[in-house]
C-alpha cells in the first residue's frame, strides 16, 4: 500500500523530499525511517493548565512503545487543549478551535494516522471532531478517572459533592477551612473527573461510538492497566493505517445510536447532546435533537455512578466499565457496527459481564426503569431543550411556577442572594444570555444555585430553565440547552418576573403561558447584542450554531478528508 506520508519522504535525492528528510533528522531519525514505515501521530492535549491531562505525556510513551513494536513510527506533536476549570469565559467557547487545531494539525502533516489523547472534558469532543473532519485512521486513549476521593469518612464525587457542600458552606452549616479540606481530598491523583460527568462520559462514549479500543473508558489514570492499554492502542494504530479503517467507517448512524443508549445507560451527562450532535455533523451522519430522547426512551440507567448514583468510575471499572454495560444492553444495540477493534462491537463484548450488579445492574434489575434525557418543546423553546429527569427532584417534573428573571449572569449573582428577592420555593428560576452566542461559549451554569434565603428554609432544589449547559457531575431539576437562546432573539428573551412557566417533562413541554400579543409587543421591543470587534470571538460569533445543532460552526460541519494538493 501507498503510504500517504510518502509524499514527503520518498525518492532519493529528490528536491521535494530532502528537506522533509533533513529537517526530521534533527530528531535523530535516519532517512530510511522516514518512509516504508506507517508514520502515526500522536495528538496529545497535555497542558500544565488541563491539569486533568498532566499524564498524557508519559502515556504518549506507551502509545510509543506499541507503535514501534508494530514496525510503525511514532511522532507526538502537540495542540491547544482545555483546561476545564481554568479557562475563560467557558472550555466550550474554545471546543471548536481545538477541533480546528487538530484537524489541520492531522491534514497538514506527514502521518497516515493519529492516536488522539484526551481526558478533560471538552478535549475529548474537540479531537474526535477534528480527527473525524479529516477522516484518516484515527484511535483515542483518554488520559482515564482520577482516583476515587474520600471526605469525613464520605465517598466524594469530582463536582457532584462539591455543588452540594457549597450549598453548606452558603448555608453557614460548613466552614471555609472545612471546605478547604474537601478541595485537597477531591483531587488526589492525575486523571479527569472520577464522578460520571462529562469527561467520564464523552471517554464512554467514544468507546461506544467504536473509536477506541474496549475497555479505554474506566481504567484509572494511575493504574498500570491504562500504560498496557496504551500500548496495545499503539499496536493497533499501526494495524488500522495497513487495513485502512478510518472514522468514516466507524463513525456510522448505528454507532451515533449505540452512544446515545449507552449514555443512557451510565447516567451520562447532558452536555453529550452537544458533542455527539456536533461530531455527527462533521461525521455526515444524520442526528437530530429529538433522536435523544425518540432512542434513549425506554432504556433503563444500569450504572450507579454519581451525579445519579452512588459509586465513582473506580468501582466502575472493577465491575467491568462500558464492555459490561454494552454487554447487558445486548439487543438494545446495533451490536453489528464496526468498531476500531476491526470487529463488531457485539464481538468485543462477547464475554464481558458486570462483576458487581450493585453498580453495572442487570438489565432485568436496573437502577431506573427509564433514564432517557428529555427533549422539551413548546413556546419557550422553538428549537428545543433538554433535561436530565434521573438528576432532577420528581416532584417537579410536571410543575407551573411563576418566573423570577435574571438577564444575565452578573444580574443573577448580585441579586440572587437579596433577602428581599420575590421568589417562593414554587417559582421557576430563569436565566438568560447564557447560551453559545450570549455568554459566550454556553457555561456550565446551568444548574445555578438557589437562593440563599431558599437554601436556609430548607429547599433543595428548584425548577431552573437557562440557555445554559449543565456540569456532568451537577443534578437538580435544570433544564438546558434552550434553543434558540435569549442573545439570538430566542423566546427565552422575552421572559419577564410573574410570567407564569409551565414545565411537563412526561409530556415533553416547556410553555410561557402570556399570550402572543403580548409576546409580540415584547419581541419589538428586543435589542440584538452589539457586534464583536475581531479575532476569534468575531469568528465565534458570527459562526456558531445553536444547541439543537450542536454549538459547532457552521463552516466546520462535513468531512473535508486528508487530501492535500499542494
Ligand atoms: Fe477536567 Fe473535570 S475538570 S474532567
Amino acid at each position: 500500500m501507498e503510504l500517504r506520508s510518502s509524499h514527503w519522504f520518498a525518492g532519493a535525492g529528490s528536491r521535494e523530499s530532502w528537506p522533509h528528510r533533513s529537517f526530521m533528522n534533527k530528531a535523530g531519525y535516519p532517512p530510511d525511517e522516514l518512509h516504508g514505515k506507517p508514520i502515526v501521530g500522536i495528538c496529545n492535549s497535555w497542558s500544565e493548565l488541563t491539569p486533568c491531562n498532566l499524564h498524557l505525556r508519559s502515556l504518549a510513551q506507551s502509545v510509543k512503545n506499541g507503535i514501534i513494536e508494530a514496525g510503525g513510527l511514532p511522532v507526538e506533536f502537540p495542540t491547544i487543549s482545555l483546561g476545564e476549570t481554568l479557562m475563560r469565559p467557558t472550555t466550550m467557547f474554545y471546543r471548536n478551535l481545538m477541533s480546528m487545531d487538530v484537524e489541520e494539525s492531522i491534514r497538514g502533516n506527514p502521518i497516515d494516522g493519529v492516536v488522539l489523547l484526551s481526558g478533560c472534558d471538552k478535549t475529548t469532543p474537540a479531537q474526535l471532531m477534528g480527527a473525524a473532519s479529516v477522516d484518516l485512521p484515527a484511535l483515542m486513549v483518554t488520559g482515564g478517572p482520577m482516583l476515587n476521593a474520600t471526605f469525613r469518612g464520605e465517598q466524594v464525587g469530582s463536582g457532584t459533592d462539591l455543588w452540594r457542600y457549597t450549598d453548606e458552606v452558603k448555608a453557614g452549616r460548613m466552614s471555609a477551612e472545612e471546605f478547604e479540606d474537601l478541595e485537597l481530598a477531591m483531587t488526589r491523583s492525575t486523571g479527569h473527573c472520577m464522578s460520571m460527568g462529562t469527561a467520564s462520559t464523552m471517554a464512554s462514549l467514544a468507546e461506544a461510538l467504536g473509536m477506541t479500543l474496549p475497555a479505554n473508558a474506566a481504567i484509572p489514570a494511575v493504574d498500570s492497566r491504562r500504560y498496557a492499554f496504551a500500548q496495545r492502542s499503539g499496536r493497533r494504530i499501526v494495524e488500522m493505517i495497513r487495513e485502512d479503517l478510518r472514522p468514516s467507517k466507524i463513525l456510522t448512524r448505528e454507532a451515533f445510536e449505540n452512544a446515545i443508549r449507552v449514555n443512557v445507560a451510565i447516567g451520562g451527562s447532558t452536555n453529550a447532546v452537544v458533542h455527539l450532535l456536533a461530531l455527527a455533523g462533521r461525521a455526515g451522519v444524520e442526528l437530530e435533537l429529538d433522536d435523544f430522547d425518540r432512542l434513549g426512551r425506554g432504556i433503563p440507567r444500569l450504572v450507579n455512578l454519581k451525579p445519579s448514583g452512588q459509586y465513582l468510575m473506580e468501582e466502575f471499572f472493577n465491575a467491568g466499565g462500558v464492555p459490561a454495560v454494552m454487554a447487558e444492553l445486548g439487543d438494545l444495540l446495533h451490536r453489528g457496527a464496526l468498531t476500531a477493534t476491526g470487529k463488531s462491537a457485539g464481538e468485543n463484548v462477547a464475554t464481558a459481564k458486570s462483576h458487581d450488579p450493585d453498580v453495572i445492574a442487570p438489565l432485568t434489575k436496573p437502577v431506573k426503569a427509564d433514564a432517557s434525557i428529555a427533549v422539551l418543546r413548546g413556546n419557550l423553546a422553538p428549537g428545543g431543550a433538554v433535561i436530565k429527569p434521573s438528576a432532577a427532584s420528581p416532584g417537579l417534573l410536571r410543575s407551573r411556577g411563576r418566573a423570577v428573571v435574571f438577564e444575565s449572569i452578573e444580574d443573577y449573582q448580585n441579586r440572587i442572594d437579596d433577602p428581599d428577592l420575590d421568589v417562593d420555593a414554587s417559582c421557576v428560576l430563569v436565566l438568560k444570555g447564557t447560551g453559545p452566542a450570549g455568554y459566550p461559549g454556553m457555561p456550565e451554569v446551568g444548574n445555578f444555585p438557589l437562593p440563599r434565603k431558599m437554601i436556609l428554609a430548607g429547599v433543595t432544589d428548584m425548577v431552573r430553565i437557562s440557555d445554559a449547559r449543565m456540569s456532568g457531575t451537577a443534578y437538580g431539576t435544570c433544564v438546558l440547552h434552550v434553543a434558540p437562546e435569549a442573545a439570538v432573539g430566542g423566546p427565552l428573551a422575552l421572559v419577564r418576573n410573574g410570567d407564569p412557566i409551565e414545565l411537563d417533562v412526561p409530556g415533553r413541554r416547556l410553555q410561557l403561558d402570556v399570550p402572543e400579543s403580548e409576546l409580540a409587543v415584547r419581541r419589538a421591543g428586543w435589542s440584538a447584542l452589539p457586534d464583536v470587534a475581531g479575532g476569534y470571538s468575531r469568528l465565534y460569533r458570527h459562526h456558531v450554531m445553536q444547541a439543537d445543532r450542536g454549538v459547532d460552526f457552521d463552516f466546520l460541519v462535513g468531512t473535508r478528508g486528508s487530501t492535500l494538493t499542494r
